[in-house]
């Protein structure tokens, strides 16, 4: 196999182990050659030190795909990256592939890989490569995870196709086998949009956790993005979630209890409240009572309906959260969420100890296993 690099650096972003996982065969494929390799999360990444200068370096950025796009802290990474002129970069995105009746359907990156290549490109990397890697969906807010043989068939079919990647990949040879994708991926840009301003915080809210919570802290302290906060009110320890949260779903795949649930009650409740709000009235009649707020009209209607509708989940969240301290209501919203039923999801050879964003990397972040 030819070898284009001698420094490679990995930076991940996972919620539920994928993108991990696919980063991790990269990187050993890497490694067999005898090129350095540098393996690590996003939130530990030290880009200033870690990211090579020139043509025998290699950036690879590899995210899940949230909303026909990157995460926003992907993209925000991606942003603060240090300049590298001449630097050869690629970006992977994972997909979530489903197992419907005997159809495997894949995933969908959208703008993905294209967004963040976008940004380095700006920065004076040389993109060489952008792809999507479908591996299990874990959207279990949504759906049910998919059964253990479809999880394994999957993943079997992904690591092959990593392994082709790598090959490529580490010859330096271009590949932009997902641009159709990325053309398609911007005729939903609206919504990717909407996911990146609005959607994600209304998700955020929609996480509580059952009677079944023990109060062990293991979702918190392994949210990556601090994204939960636990309450005591003396009767027991719970976990709230803030709009730090990411959705990236890890607090769901890995709670010991499968305590963790997504209320589908207050997502109908909210959107219905907040889809008959009368925001177009109301703001008639504040900009004829203060002209001076008349700025306010130039605002997309979508944005005020939406930010009223945020202003009302927060309200009703907080309400929840009183009422998830009794039995009843706790049995009330655990028992009106389809994912009470759902299956969980998590790759099944990352172990939450393997999960330490938040923590000093064990042996400098050398390690991928
Ligand atoms: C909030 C959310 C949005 C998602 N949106 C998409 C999507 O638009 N297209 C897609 O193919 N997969 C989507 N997925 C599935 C994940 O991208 C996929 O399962 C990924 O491999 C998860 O990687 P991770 O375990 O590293 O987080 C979504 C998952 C979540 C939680
Ligand atoms: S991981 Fe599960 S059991 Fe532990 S605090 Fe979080 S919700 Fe409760």
């Amino acid at each position: 196999m030819t070898v284009r690099y001698r420094q490679v650096t990995f930076y991940y972003y996972t919620g539920s182990g994928n993108s991990r996982r696919v980063a991790a065969w990269m990187a050993d494929a890497v490694r067999a050659t005898g090129s350095a390799v540098i393996f690590s999360p996003l939130q530990s990444a030290n880009p200033a030190d870690d990211v090579g200068h020139g043509e025998n370096a290699l950036l690879v950025l590899v995210m899940p795909t949230h909303a026909f796009t990157a995460p926003w802290a992907v993209l925000r990474f991606a942003l603060g990256l240090p300049r590298r002129k001449g630097t050869d970069a690629a970006v992977v995105a994972t997909r979530g592939g489903l197992k419907i009746g005997q159809l495997y359907t894949p995933g969908f990156e959208g703008t993905a890989t294209s967004l963040v290549a976008l940004i380095l490109a700006a920065k004076g990397y040389r993109v060489q490569s952008t792809e999507g890697i479908d591996m299990p969906s874990n959207w279990t807010a949504l759906h049910p995870a998919l059964p253990r043989r479809a999880v394994d068939g999957i993943i079997d079919h992904a690591q092959r196709k990593t392994a082709r990647l790598s090959a490529e990949i580490i010859s330096g040879a271009p590949g932009f086998a997902n641009w159709r994708a990325s053309l398609l991926g911007v005729l939903v840009l609206p919504l990717s949009l909407g996911y990146l301003l609005c959607g994600r915080f209304f998700l955020a809210k929609l996480f509580f956790a059952s009677d079944d919570c023990t109060g062990c802290r293991l979702c918190a302290e392994r949210c990556p993005n601090d994204g939960i906060a636990l309450w005591d009110d003396g009767v027991a320890i719970r976990p709230y979630w803030t709009f730090r949260c990411q959705s990236r779903m890890r607090c769901m795949a890995y709670c010991p209890t499968q305590a963790v649930e997504a209320s589908h009650m207050l997502a109908a409740v909210v959107l219905l409240l907040a889809g008959s709000l009368p925001t177009g009235v109301a703001l008639s009649r504040l900009t004829a009572w203060i002209p001076s707020l008349r700025f306010l009209r130039m605002i997309p209607r979508w944005v005020l309906h939406w930010g009223t509708g945020l202003a009302l989940l927060t309200a009703a969240y907080r309400l929840s959260h009183f009422l998830l301290r009794s039995r009843a209501g706790n049995w009330l919203f655990t028992h009106t969420t389809l994912t009470h039923a759902y299956r969980r999801y998590r790759e099944p050879s990352t172990r939450v100890e393997d999960l330490w964003e938040r923590e000093p990397p064990p042996d400098g972040g050398r390690s991928s296993r």
